[in-house]
């Protein structure tokens, strides 16, 4: 391998360790949450395990990464509130994530909290929608949508208008052939 290789790789695995060691960020908790956690968690909804919102507030940072990094640890370690946790999702339990770090607990604790729409401990199961005023994730398609319809129109005529003059070209070209 040549000397440049050497430097690359040196300069990847600083950078590799820069990122290691950066501050908690909602980003990097962000990606971990999407690729392992939102299976079996939604962070404003229970699903198969507990909504995650206020839980920096319910729980200790410690607590937590113990019970991320093994939740069956913990419940045999006698805490209660793990326990009574197990117990209440019928003791479905979460699978280790043993190589999940405590500074990547403290970002996934960021990542939720930047999530979180309605966080007070106790009260995690309340979605902040009511029914018929939740906005739509997508906008129908309406006549008095003037400004998509003048545009369709205007992308429609300037079509006719190429095709026309495409004919018109062909025309020509045809004339002049006739003329020699
Ligand atoms: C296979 C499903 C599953 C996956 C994947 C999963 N969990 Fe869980 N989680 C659960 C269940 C179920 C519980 C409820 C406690 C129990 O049954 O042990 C729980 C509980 C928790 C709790 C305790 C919540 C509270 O209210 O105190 C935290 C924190 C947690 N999970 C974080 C995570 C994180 C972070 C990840 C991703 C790294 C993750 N979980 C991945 C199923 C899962």
């Amino acid at each position: 391998m040549n000397r440049k290789i050497w430097y690359l790789l040196l300069l990847m695995g600083l950078a590799v360790q820069g990122y290691a060691a950066a501050p908690p960020s909602k980003e990097e908790g962000a990606l971990i949450f999407k690729g392992r956690c939102a299976a079996c968690h939604n962070i404003n909804k229970r699903v198969v395990g507990p909504a995650l919102a206020g839980v920096g507030d319910r729980r200790s940072m410690e607590w937590i990464t113990k019970f991320v990094q093994s939740s069956q640890s913990l419940i045999s370690s006698g805490d209660k509130d793990a326990q009574a946790l197990f117990a209440e999702f019928n003791n479905t339990p979460m699978p280790d994530h043993r190589d999940i770090t405590a500074d990547q607990v403290a970002s996934l604790v960021e990542y939720i909290k930047s999530e979180t729409k309605t966080a007070t401990a106790g009260n995690v199961d309340v979605i902040t929608y009511k029914p018929g005023v939740r906005p739509l994730a997508y906008r129908p398609l309406m006549l008095s949508d003037y400004g998509y319809i003048t545009g369709f129109i205007a992308v429609v005529a300037l079509l006719v208008l190429v095709m026309l003059m495409m004919v018109r070209v062909k025309d020509v070209e045809r004339e002049m052939q006739n003329d020699k």
